[in-house]
């Protein structure tokens, strides 16, 4: 990487100001979120879906405070175990605002759902489906299909979730047949999905369904829940939201037109990735050997603290460090024993070479999947904490 990373193309200086003065009052490493950021990008999906409802995919971070301004300003939520449920609810959020997304899930769990009000379920298999006929009775169902897409998408979803077009019939026809509600299709096109024409393969394939079921079966669906997969802002640049909704509006309206279903989007990543910043501190400087030519550089944030998403260097976080001057390759790896706690060592990140112990560095838009993923107490470092402004 030959350019600097300049904090101008990913945050306003207000907004970095704001997180900046919170941020140098506190001990590294943790993660600054920007709400107002957060309302801003709510906002900015409404006006470009203005027919969909969102689902904020809670999983992404669930944070209280992030929990609480969504709720305060309508949103629906996406949640995945009944810890999330319950997390969701003590904010006020009724069930019919939520839906039960994970098709992996025990029967007590969905009851729990059931007797909480909870009334609309995904699912992909027809063990999963026969527990919500029983544990939920008469509750409305989706069935998430396999899409294309894994190749163009930074953190791929679609391979372990979903089935095929021929079993999504099976199980919407069973599901009536069982005493539910056959009500949609849901897919999740890949997060961080460059692609947008994995958007269009994915409706294509949810109006062969709609259209199949209707005229075979008499069985009229009434929504498709496209998931997430909208981007934040990493290294590698992807379109804006707005271009990715005309698109796939557009997409939608050639497939539906005046029959157009209920839409549902579950956006994570897009909502709150680049509302947060992590501050991590630079530990140690090391090089191999008299010539080794890489230096390493060793901070205290990594793998396990809420940097999984480098796994395979799949999400390449700006980073963003104060001292200017010549940039040198560096391998950068996080604090723990552990030789896979490694972030970047493929992909050389340029890193100035007055770079030293105890300087800070700005892991930008690391507002999704970072503490959420940071383990307990790996080497004995406790969770990654967030600061809210
Ligand atoms: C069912 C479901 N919906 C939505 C999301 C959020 O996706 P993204 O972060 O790409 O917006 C996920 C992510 O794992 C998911 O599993």
């Amino acid at each position: 990487m030959e350019h600097k990373v300049e904090i101008e193309d990913y945050y306003t200086p207000e907004v970095f100001q704001r997180l900046k003065a919170l941020a140098d009052t506190k001990d590294t490493p943790f993660v600054v979120i920007d709400t107002e950021s957060i309302r801003n990008q709510y906002d900015e999906l409404v006006t470009n879906f203005p027919k969909a409802s969102i689902y904020y995919a809670v999983k992404a971070n669930p944070a209280n405070e992030i929990l609480a301004l969504l709720a305060e300003k309508g949103s629906s939520f996406d949640i995945a175990s009944t810890y999330e449920l319950d997390k969701v609810m003590a904010h006020g959020v009724s069930p019919d605002r939520i839906s039960f997304g994970n098709t992996i899930k025990k029967s007590k769990d969905v009851r729990y759902f059931y007797e909480k009000g909870v009334r609309l379920f995904s699912t992909d298999s027809e063990a999963d489906l026969r527990n919500i006929a029983k544990a939920a009775p008469g509750s409305k169902i989706y069935v998430r299909i396999l899409t294309e897409g894994a190749q163009t998408a930074d953190w791929p979803l679609s391979r372990k979730f979903g089935c095929q077009l021929d079993m999504a019939l099976d199980l919407l026809i069973m599901a009536r047949d069982l005493g539910l509600i056959p009500y949609g299709i849901s897919f999740h096109v890949g997060s961080q999905q460059h692609d947008i024409g994995s958007w269009d393969a994915a409706i294509g394939k949810a109006k062969i369904v709609f259209e199949r079921l209707k005229k075979e079966d008499g069985i009229v669906l009434k929504m498709i829940n496209m998931g997430g997969g909208f981007p934040a802002n990493y290294l590698k640049k992807t379109h804006d939201l707005a271009t990715y909704a005309q698109e796939i509006n557009r997409f939608l309206e050639e497939d539906f037109a005046e029959d157009m279903p209920e839409i549902i989007l579950e956006p994570g990543r897009s909502l709150v990735g680049n509302a947060g910043i992590l501050v991590s501190e630079v530990v140690l400087i090391s090089k191999k050997s008299r010539t080794g030519l890489n230096r390493w550089i060793f901070t205290d944030v990594g793998k396990f603290s809420g940097l999984a998403e480098t796994m395979d260097e799949s999400i390449k976080y700006p980073i963003y460090v104060e001292k200017n001057g010549e940039l040198e390759e560096a391998v950068i790896a996080g604090p723990t024993c552990d030789s896979v706690d490694i972030m970047y060592e493929n992909y050389k990140y340029g890193l100035p070479l007055n770079l030293a112990i105890g300087d800070r560095m700005y892991w930008i838009s690391t507002g999704a999947y970072t503490t959420s993923y940071s383990s307990v107490e790996f080497n004995g470092f406790p969770p990654l904490k967030s600061y809210f402004v």
